[in-house]
C-alpha cells in the first residue's frame, strides 16, 4: 500500500531516528535530490524520506561541467526554495567544494549558514576517515552530518574522472575504515556512490547508521538518484546505475513544438483564452 500522505493524515516528519529505525526494520529508505520549490514539493508529497539539495545542482541545473565551481551563495539560493516546499522529508544540503576545505572553523561557519539560512536539517560532505574530526566538530556544534564516500565528485581531479571506486582489496579496506570512522565521529547516514555492489553490501552490514546508495547496488539501506536523471531531463548519456522512470525531456520537447506551431498558426490563444469587454462597453465602443 502506498504511504503517500493525504491532507487528512497527520504529517509524518522524517528525522535521522526514522531513517535508523527503517534500517533496523529492513525497510528501504527513499531519497532524491531537489533544487527548486515545485520539484521539492512533488517529491515531498510523494512521501520520499530524504531530500538532498545536492551540489549536483551545478551540473543538473546551472550548466557547469562539474560540481567544483558551485558557491555557498548558489547552493543557499536553491536550499531556501526547497526548504519552503519540504514539510515531511529530512532535508539535507550539500557543503560545496571549498566550503569545508580551508579550515574546520570555516567549515562550521559554512555549515551553520546552510542550517540557519538554508533550513538544512543535516549537511552532507564528501570524504572518508580524514573528515572524521570535522564530522565530530560539526556534530558537537549540533549540526547533523551525512557522509559521502566512494566516487566523490568533488575529487574528480584526484580520481582522474568519474570512476567506480573500491575495486581493489586495499581500496575496499580503506572504504570500510572510512565508513567506520565517519560513523564513530557521529555521521547520521552515509551516501555510498559508485562502488561495487559487494563492497556496499559489506559496508551496509557493518554500519549501524543507514547507507544510501547511488551506483552501489540494491543492498544499501536506501537509494538516492538525481531528480533530473529519474525523469530523464538531462543532455548527456546516463550512467549505468540510472533508471529513468519518466521521459520529461521528450514531453517538454513535444510541448515546445506544439506551442511554437500554435503561435505560428495563430491558433493560440483562442477566443476562449482571451479576455473580453462587457457587452455594454462593447456597444459604447462601437458607437465612437
Ligand atoms: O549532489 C548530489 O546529487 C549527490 C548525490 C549524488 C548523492 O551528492
Amino acid at each position: 500500500m502506498s504511504s503517500r500522505p493525504t491532507s487528512s493524515l497527520p504529517l509524518r516528519k522524517i528525522t535521522h531516528f526514522s531513517l535508523r529505525e527503517k534500517k533496523q526494520r529492513g525497510e528501504p529508505i527513499t531519497a532524491l535530490t531537489a533544487y527548486d520549490y515545485p520539484t521539492a514539493r512533488l517529491i515531498d508529497e510523494a512521501a520520499i524520506d530524504l531530500v538532498l539539495v545536492g551540489d549536483s545542482v551545478a551540473m543538473a541545473v546551472l550548466g557547469y561541467d562539474s560540481t567544483l565551481p558551485l558557491t555557498m551563495d548558489e547552493i543557499l539560493h536553491h536550499a531556501k526554495a526547497v526548504r519552503r516546499a519540504v514539510k515531511s522529508a529530512l532535508l539535507v544540503v550539500d557543503m560545496p567544494y571549498g566550503s569545508y576545505h580551508t579550515s574546520d572553523d570555516d567549515a562550521v561557519r559554512n555549515a551553520l549558514r546552510l542550517v540557519q539560512e538554508g533550513g538544512a536539517e543535516a549537511v552532507k560532505l564528501e570524504g572518508g576517515a580524514h573528515r572524521a574530526p570535522l564530522v565530530e566538530r560539526l556534530t558537537r556544534a549540533e549540526i547533523q552530518v551525512v557522509g559521502h564516500i566512494g566516487l566523490i565528485p568533488q575529487s574528480v581531479n584526484r580520481m582522474g574522472g568519474y570512476k567506480v571506486q573500491g575495486r581493489a582489496a586495499h581500496e575496499i579496506t580503506q572504504l570500510m575504515n572510512d565508513a567506520a570512522a565517519l560513523e564513530a565521529a557521529g555521521a547520521i547516514a552515509l551516501v555510498l556512490e559508485g562502488i561495487p555492489r559487494e563492497v556496499a553490501t559489506r559496508i551496509t552490514a557493518a554500519a549501524s547508521i543507514p547507507t544510501i546508495g547511488i551506483g552501489a547496488g540494491p543492498d544499501c539501506d536506501g537509494q538516492i538518484l538525481v531528480f533530473h536523471d529519474l525523469v530523464r531531463l538531462g543532455f548527456g548519456p546516463a550512467a549505468k546505475f540510472v533508471r529513468p522512470f519518466a521521459d520529461a525531456g521528450s514531453e517538454i520537447r513535444d510541448a515546445l513544438d506544439l506551442y511554437r506551431e500554435a503561435v505560428e498558426s495563430r491558433t493560440f490563444p483562442s477566443d476562449a483564452e482571451s479576455y473580453h469587454l462587457a457587452a455594454a462597453v462593447r456597444t459604447e465602443l462601437a458607437s465612437v
